[in-house]
């Protein structure tokens, strides 16, 4: 079903501009990486909503793309995949941005009464709607997305995100204890949820299902082994969940499973880790975790303006590398805030230069997009733009204002210019958004 407000996609697309993406993974603190791909001036050509390849601009006049082509002509902009936000809550964007709470607090005095009003379909509806069109409006084109506990949350979130064509993991959450009664649900219920959505959802179009434990707290130990049994019934499914977050709840994690040598080994106790499990935070780990993890195939989905704004905690982002456990970047709004992958990008930049660490631009853009899609085993339809992978493809500025524009203009080498961007860039950068060869967003002009 196509967005009510795109045009169908042109069997033939050919986009002008800079294009950027990634081919391997590049090394921590490179500035020179053989894993850029950048092609200036080059035009990107898209059939049938998939890359099928690129040719420098300068051919394009004798041999370029021909008037079967629809062009986009967006010569001087910079062309990037569409960023992949691998933890994001749909809800929580009528609570970004409250004010002076830990995560704790902030999920009892704000975050759950905003859930409860999900009970409600229609609301549910809207909500869905505006959070995909929201993410689009960021560049944002793939996302792994909690809902609420609301069995109908999910049905709408799946709906919004088909409608746009996007791709989308996500499932109803699992919560069933040390939560409000409207947001309360029990094992028998949840499991038949489940299995319902996951029948009616997984492998549908461009989505996928994903088991989703809230966090281990408001989870009996009987839900997640629930949710255990359901991975390994349904093995091409999804898992996501947080971990390791915030030091009050790593210690109250502690006190309910004593048994557990520490909070990542509950869900791998229940069987929850797995190479498609995708665990928000992680900053409370020790070594032995992240040789699990490295182990699992699980990855940690980085929050660092979620992590600054509750002020949990500095990631450690090296030692999650060196062990070899993946690392993609998350929004986690309302946690977070903002949906803006540019500006996360740039927060993670700022938490490891706390620890004498320095991100490099393409470290943080390829947790972004190819180094996500290879976590979640997505490499071969998002995250590059590599033939073959689905045309969700995003236009935009090199500098919005005179400041950034100053400083694109003294700026010499290539790393230099992608980390002005990446640092003083946003949404409002944002040109276009393409969703599989479809244009479903267009930065309005003035
Ligand atoms: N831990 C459990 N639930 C949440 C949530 O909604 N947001 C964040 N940041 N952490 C959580
Ligand atoms: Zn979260």
């Amino acid at each position: 079903m196509p967005a009510p407000h795109a045009k169908p996609p042109a069997r033939r697309l050919a986009i002008r501009g800079d294009l950027l993406d990634f081919t391997a993974a590049p090394e921590w603190g490179a500035v020179e990486s053989n894993a850029v791909r950048f092609r200036p001036d080059h035009w990107l050509l898209v059939e049938a909503g998939r890359i099928v390849g690129a040719q420098p601009a300068a051919l394009s006049e004798a041999q370029g793309p021909d008037a079967s082509w629809e062009r986009h002509d967006h010569h001087g902009r910079l062309v990037m995949p569409g960023f992949i936000d691998t933890h994001v809550h749909c809800p929580q964007i009528d609570v970004i941005a409250s004010f002076g709470a830990e995560l704790l607090d902030w999920l009892n005095t704000y975050t759950f009464p905003a859930e409860a009003h999900y009970a409600e379909p229609a609301l549910a509806h809207s909500g869905a709607a505006r959070f995909c069109d929201a993410l689009l409006a960021h560049g944002t084109t793939s996302a792994v997305v909690f809902p609420t506990v609301h069995k109908a949350s999910a049905q709408a979130l799946f709906e919004a995100a088909q409608q746009r064509g996007m791709r989308l993991i996500a499932g109803k959450v699992l919560m069933d204890r040390h939560c409000p009664d409207n947001l309360r649900d029990d094992v028998d219920q949840a499991e038949r949820d489940c299995e319902d959505l996951i029948a009616r959802w997984h492998g549908r179009g461009r989505l996928a299902y994903a088991v989703t434990v809230r966090f281990a707290a408001t989870s009996t130990p009987e839900q997640l082994a629930m949710a255990g049994r359901l991975c390994a019934r349904h093995p091409g499914v999804y898992m996501q969940t947080h971990v390791a977050e915030n030091r009050a709840e790593v210690r109250w994690i502690g006190e309910l499973f004593p048994q557990a040598r520490s909070y990542l080994d509950v869900y791998a106790s229940a069987g929850l880790l797995n190479e498609r499990a995708v665990l928000a935070h992680g900053i409370w780990l020790d070594d032995a975790d992240r040789t699990v993890l490295r182990e699992s195939g699980a990855q940690i989905a980085h929050c660092p303006s979620s992590n600054l704004f509750l002020g949990s905690g500095l990631f450690d982002w090296r030692a999650a590398e060196a062990a070899g456990a993946a690392v993609s970047l998350a929004s986690d709004v309302g946690g977070g805030t903002s949906l803006s992958m540019l500006r996360t990008a740039a927060d993670a930049y700022k938490i490891q230069a706390m620890a004498g660490q320095r991100l490099t631009a393409w470290k943080a853009l390829h947790a972004a997009t190819l180094g996500a899609a290879l976590a979640l085993r997505l490499e071969g339809e998002i995250g590059s733009f590599e033939p073959g992978c689905m045309a969700d493809v995003c236009v935009w500025d090199w500098a919005v204002g005179s400041v950034a524009q100053r400083r694109l203009d003294v700026a010499r080498a290539l790393h230099e210019r992608v980390f002005a961007w990446m640092t003083l860039g946003d949404e409002r950068n944002l040109v276009a958004c393409f969703v599989g060869g479809g244009l479903l967003f267009e930065q309005r002009s003035g």
